[in-house]
């Protein structure tokens, strides 16, 4: 990578460019954008997990307001069923329970939504299999695992290390299926009129959903257009196209020349939106007396869905963490009557993470030593998966901070020991890491506008992250002009192209392609440009290094109190440090960490969608069911970072930190419920009766 920027506006703690619009209510969200004389749709969803609809009454949906009901007979037909899980009204099989198997369309929300119900639906059923269990005969090995990782590795003889090995560690740990619940839920207005689909859509990419619903319908790209100013939240529920998005377009060619809102509802987002797959993880370590790894190997069983593959990469953290000779990794999947899984911020490393990390507790127990300590020794100077150097690995530096700032060094490393009245106190660290992923194909536009202001265009998503200011902070500096000489036009697939919020990749690529405008547009114009001057720019190959191993490092405490009594658990503080690279925005960062930590908080003592394989149906499937900490489970939560900046991973020299807050917090906590209570607990998330027994 060559010249880093002169950071002028970068590390500065901008307040929300788009901030003041949305307190207005000047930011409208999908569902809200304004259209004239609106239609409503609402599904019909499926009653059993697997079989055939034989047959659709609905003779007795004689509303007035009723314009349209849609069945897998009378719906448009789409073009492509590559991918199964939007090949939505096609047919009559059902593959899950809750997919949509008709839908109405009607003047107002609740007509559609008490149409939907009167409509009768028969069903053959079949048996169905919606159970994920470890000991499974019939489990398939994936050819890989996402986005395109190997399924398998294995380096060195693992078995035979961990026969020699002083001390080991040989456990089961499991996480289970979680689910989504962004603030604003998935919904998409579509319109057909005039040979050209719009969509109003939340979403982490309006240009996926574009060319992805194009192929679906059989359209031309350039007959669809997807805008999205403003997300409210996704964490990868809204990085793909979900069969809502189908029936919304669906909907929209049935009527042509009037727009079709669909919200989903809460209770719908457990269906159709993605999940976290739940993970059966055993983890074999094996170390020599000094706590130096000798073994490592981490086998995942996971679950995904007969209508599509969908393998989520658990055990690819455990490749990169620490140096140990001998090390081998898998996953298998058992293939079930279930809803499609997806994305969940950092799939893959979050629930991997949980079980490697707490592991490594264990292996600190078993070898008397501090963890902070076995984790430094077993620090590896270069990648032991690749071979290759770090481009910034800082972990030590992480821990070190962490154990300074948290006040690590007074603690006992015996368990059960300290007592606030009822309470047991503990405390517990683990590490996290996230990938640098900076993805190639984005594009963006710089124009010199008559009001001296450059119009920097990219179709780039802000699902609440902070994007609209940190790529206005960054074109500013590419640039060489303040802040408010730019001014920044995203969220819309007319304009140019741009890579998924997702992957924590979306600064760095789009930022690329910024940067890379900013710099042509500065050597055809300078810095004294006539009004129309423009350039834009595309990045072509990936950025990013390909001589190092670029990686993102944190080290997550927990301070957990544990009642003698009830079993209640509160975690009254967490601190984080983390090695992410340049930040860009140091306000909306913190939040982005903090947001990460809470939602680990979130997952070690509440969250779990709590399946009924005897229906093929998550039972809890509302917040009232699904808990997700609130405010009056969150207590003095903060994160800081080491001052960086990565010479390989982009030309601002950061490395993305959307997802990285997440991994490893569970982890820390289950360490801190052991040191307060003695009692391991390897099966989130960590409830009373857990502690209890
Ligand atoms: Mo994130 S789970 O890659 O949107």
């Amino acid at each position: 990578m060559t010249d880093l920027l002169e950071p002028r506006a970068i590390g500065r703690p901008l307040e929300r460019i788009e901030g003041r619009d949305k307190v207005r209510g000047l930011a409208p969200y999908a569902y809200e954008h304004p259209v004239s004389d609106p239609l409503y749709l609402h599904p019909v969803q499926a009653t059993i997990a697997r079989g055939r609809v034989v047959a659709i009454d609905t003779g007795g949906v004689a509303f007035p307001g009723v314009v349209a009901i849609l069945t897998h007979e009378n719906a448009p037909r789409l073009a492509s069923d590559e991918n199964r899980e939007l090949w939505v009204l096609q047919s009559d099989e059902v593959h899950y329970r809750g997919q949509f198997v008709a839908a109405v369309i009607a003047e107002t929300p609740e007509i559609a939504r008490e149409a939907a119900g009167q409509v009768r639906v028969e069903y053959e059923q079949q048996a169905h299999d919606a159970e994920l269990r470890p000991d499974r005969p019939d489990l398939v090995r994936p050819d890989k695992v996402n986005p395109s990782f190997d399924t398998d590795t294995q380096e060195g003889d693992v078995e035979a290390a961990l026969a020699t090995a002083a001390v080991r560690i040989d456990q089961t740990y499991t996480t289970p299926m979680e689910h989504n619940n962004p603030m604003e839920p998935h919904a998409t207005i579509a319109l057909w009129a005039d040979d050209r689909l719009v969509l109003w859509d939340s979403t982490q990419s309006a240009h996926g959903v574009r060319k992805t619903m194009a192929a679906v319908c059989g359209l031309d790209p350039a007959q669809v257009r997807v805008i999205s100013p403003h997300v409210g939240g996704g964490f990868g529920s809204k990085g793909t196209a979900h069969p809502h998005n189908a029936l919304a377009c669906l909907a929209a060619l049935a009527v042509p020349g009037q727009p079709v809102k669909f919200a989903l509802s809460r209770q719908q987002m457990f269906v159709v939106a993605g999940y976290r797959t739940p993970t059966v993880q055993r983890i074999r370590l094996g170390a020599d007396a000094d706590g130096r790894l000798t073994a490592l190997a981490h086998d995942v069983v996971e679950q995904t869905s007969k209508v599509k593959e969908f393998a989520e990469q658990t055990a690819v953290a455990s490749r990169i963490m620490y140096a140990a000779p001998n090390r081998r990794t898998s996953h298998r999947l058992a293939v079930l009557d279930v809803p499609v899984p997806s994305w969940m911020r950092a799939p893959g490393e979050t629930p991997g993470m949980f079980a490697a990390e707490v592991a490594l507790d264990e292996l600190a127990v078993a070898c008397g030593l501090d963890p902070i300590e076995l984790r430094i020794r077993n620090d590896p100077e270069s990648d032991p998966e690749s071979g290759r150097p770090w481009s910034g690995r800082n972990l030590v530096g992480c821990l070190k901070e962490g154990a300074r700032r948290f006040g690590w060094d007074v603690r006992d490393p015996k368990p059960g020991l300290r007592r606030l009245g009822d309470w047991l106190v503990g405390t517990g660290v683990a590490s996290s890491t996230y990938p640098c992923y900076v993805f190639p194909g984005s594009k963006a536009t710089i124009q010199y506008g008559t009001d001296q202001r450059y119009v920097v265009r990219i179709g780039a998503a802000d699902i609440g992250t902070g994007a609209w200011t940190a790529l206005t902070q960054i074109a500013a500096d590419a640039l060489g002009c303040p802040v408010e000489a730019v001014r920044l036009e995203i969220g819309d697939s007319d304009l140019p192209m741009a890579t998924v919020a997702g992957g924590s990749s979306g600064i760095s690529s789009w930022g690329s392609a910024i940067v890379a405008a900013a710099t042509a547009f500065r050597e055809r114009h300078g810095t004294d440009p006539g009004p129309g001057a423009r350039e834009d720019a595309e990045i072509t190959q990936p950025p990013a290094s390909r001589t190092h191993a670029l990686h993102s490092f944190g080290a997550q405490f927990a301070e957990v109190h544990v009642h003698a009594d009830t079993g209640e658990i509160r975690v009254p503080r967490m601190r984080g440090v983390f090695s992410a690279g340049r930040i860009i925005n140091p306000r909306t960062a913190r939040s982005q960490f903090i947001g990460g930590m809470t939602m680990g908080l979130s997952m070690a003592l509440h969250e779990e969608s709590v399946m009924d394989a005897r229906f093929g149906h998550v039972i809890n499937h509302d917040l009232a069911g699904y808990h997700i900490a609130v405010n009056a489970d969150v207590k003095d939560i903060d994160a800081v970072w080491l001052d960086e900046h990565d010479p390989h991973s982009n030309p601002m020299g950061s490395r993305g930190i959307g997802e990285i807050g997440i991994v490893g917090a569970a982890a820390a906590i289950a360490n801190a419920v052991w040191h307060a209570t003695g009692i391991r607990v390897r099966d989130l998330p960590i409830t009373p009766d857990k502690v209890l027994s």
